[in-house]
Order: structure tokens, then sequence, then C-alpha cells
């Protein structure tokens, strides 16, 4: 782990766990703080596989965007994209076209302030601080506006996010707003963490969570589904992120409970 913590933003309290950098100590990353390898650690107990969850939803990441760029797609906008870890998004597209083009949006400042060193010399991205909610403050941002064009099919990535959107919020709401503003053809990846999977120690895991003000809301399949309203969900539907159209033996775990706690799908916007 990192013991050198110049790179920390003044705002930042490392004592108090936050679901990016936890999400990152799983993933084996160095921007987390003992207050996130102790939620780490404590989850793992009760889930031992979640890392192995975590490895999965990345590689649905690769895939969903792989198919995103056969279908013409070149410009991609990832909201909760976390701290930066192997294969980000903008890793794998310009890999194809290096003309492709990366907008990271998240709310959490050592995400976004890593996510700006990776790519000071990527003149293709950006990363922006913002909350999801705000969609005119992302879309209409400078560089936003600068490296997406919003007439253009856009491929815009929301994985693992949704569960930490309270139904209070209206998430469907928030969504439409999004597709409003993209141009057909655009698709939408989301990933959530499932409500009935049947994931033993998930209740606990969420438990976990309590007091982090980021406490997880699992969804069933049918309101995961739902966050689809107005696309075409692509086959083979939502479904286990590891099932998501799987291309080798990485892509998925010996555990079929860890291959379906995350729900996973892409939609195209007709
Ligand atoms: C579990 S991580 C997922 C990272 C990445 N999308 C992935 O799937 O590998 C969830 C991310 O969502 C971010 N996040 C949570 N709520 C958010 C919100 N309301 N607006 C923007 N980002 C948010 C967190 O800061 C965190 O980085």
């Amino acid at each position: 782990m990192t013991s050198n913590l110049s790179w920390v933003p003044p705002e930042v309290d490392t004592n108090v766990p936050n679901p990016a950098r936890v999400y990152d100590y799983w993933l084996d990353g160095d921007h987390n703080f003992q207050a996130d390898r102790d939620l780490g650690d404590q989850v793992l107990k009760i889930m031992p596989g979640v890392r192995d969850a975590a490895r999965l939803n990345r590689a649905f990441l690769r895939r969903a965007a792989l198919h995103m760029v056969e279908a013409g797609v070149r410009q991609f906008l990832d909201i909760g994209s976390g701290i930066p870890t192997v294969g980000n998004l903008h890793e794998i597209v310009q890999q194809i076209d290096p003309e492709c083009r990366v907008v990271y949006v998240d709310r959490e400042s050592v995400a976004v302030a890593h996510a700006k060193l990776l790519l000071r010399d990527n003149d293709r991205c950006a990363a922006l601080q913002a909350d999801l909610r705000d969609v005119n403050d992302i879309l209409n941002a400078p560089e936003a506006k600068e490296l997406l064009d919003l007439d253009q099919p856009v491929g815009v990535f929301m994985l693992l996010l949704l569960h930490f959107v309270p139904d209070s919020w209206d998430p469907h709401t928030i969504l439409a707003r999004y597709r409003d503003r993209i141009a057909p053809g655009s698709f939408l990846a989301l990933s959530h963490v499932a409500a009935d999977a049947d994931s033993q120690g998930l209740d606990e895991a969420i438990e976990a969570y309590k007091g982090t003000q980021n406490d997880p809301i699992p969804r069933t399949h049918d309101q995961v589904l739902s966050f689809f309203d107005g696309f075409d969900v692509i086959e083979p539907g939502v479904v286990g992120c590891a099932m998501w159209n799987p291309q080798g033996a990485g892509d998925m775990s010996d555990n079929p409970e860890i291959n379906s706690l995350p729900y996973a799908g892409v939609g195209r916007k007709p």
C-alpha cells in the first residue's frame, strides 16, 4: 500500500472508509487507506468471493466496451468510474482506435485526482468530479463539450454505481435525463449488485457498510432491467455479470454465486 500520502486531496478524511477506495483495495490498487482496508477485509471475511466479483465486473467492462467499439462508437462517458485501475476504459478503447475519447466522472476526490494524473498526457480523455445527478453540469462541462459530440452515439457506462443510488433520488428520472441527451445508436452499460442472486452473506456485508453513508442497495433482476427503459437490451439481456458474453476462462469464476452477484447488461438507444 502506498505510504507517501502527498497525492491525497486535502478534503479527504482518510479515517472514513469510502466505496471507491474499498473497491480499489479489492482490486489490489494502491489508493486506499487503513479505514478502507479494514472495511474491505470485514466484507471479505463475510463474502470471500467479493474480490473475484470486482474482477469479473472489470472483465465485463472490457467486453461491453469492445462491443461498443465494434458497433462504431468512438466516444465514452464513464460515470462512477472509480479509481483508475488495471484495464481502464480509455486503455481498452484507445488500443483499438487511438481516436476514441473518454470522459470519466466520479464524485470521490481520490478517484478524480488519480484519474487526472494518469490522463495528463492524454488529450482525448478527461476526468470530472461530479455527482451522477448533476446531469447538466457533467454534459455541459468544458471537458465534456470538447470531447463528446452528443449528436453522435456515445457509450455510457455506470458500472457498480446505481446500487449507491437510493430510490428517493429517483434513478429512473436521472437515467432518462442522460438518455434524452444522447444520440440514437448510443449504448448504456450497467452493472448492479443483485438482490435475488442467493449470495450468501450479502445482507451481512451490506450491514458492514452502514455508517459510511454509502450503503449499497441491491436490486432484483426486474428492477435492474427497468433501468434500461427506452433502450433495446442486447443479448443475452440482464444477466449475472460473468454470463454476459464471456469470452474466456478469466471472465468467469468457479463460484456460481460470484458469477451472478452483480447483474450486468448493455442497452442500445434506438
Ligand atoms: C464500486 S465503484 C465502481 C467503479 C467502476 N465503475 C467499476 O465498475 O469498476 C463505484 C464508484 O461510484 C462512485 N459513486 C458513487 N455514487 C456516486 C454518485 N452519486 N455520483 C458519482 N459517482 C458516484 C464511487 O465514488 C465509486 O468510485
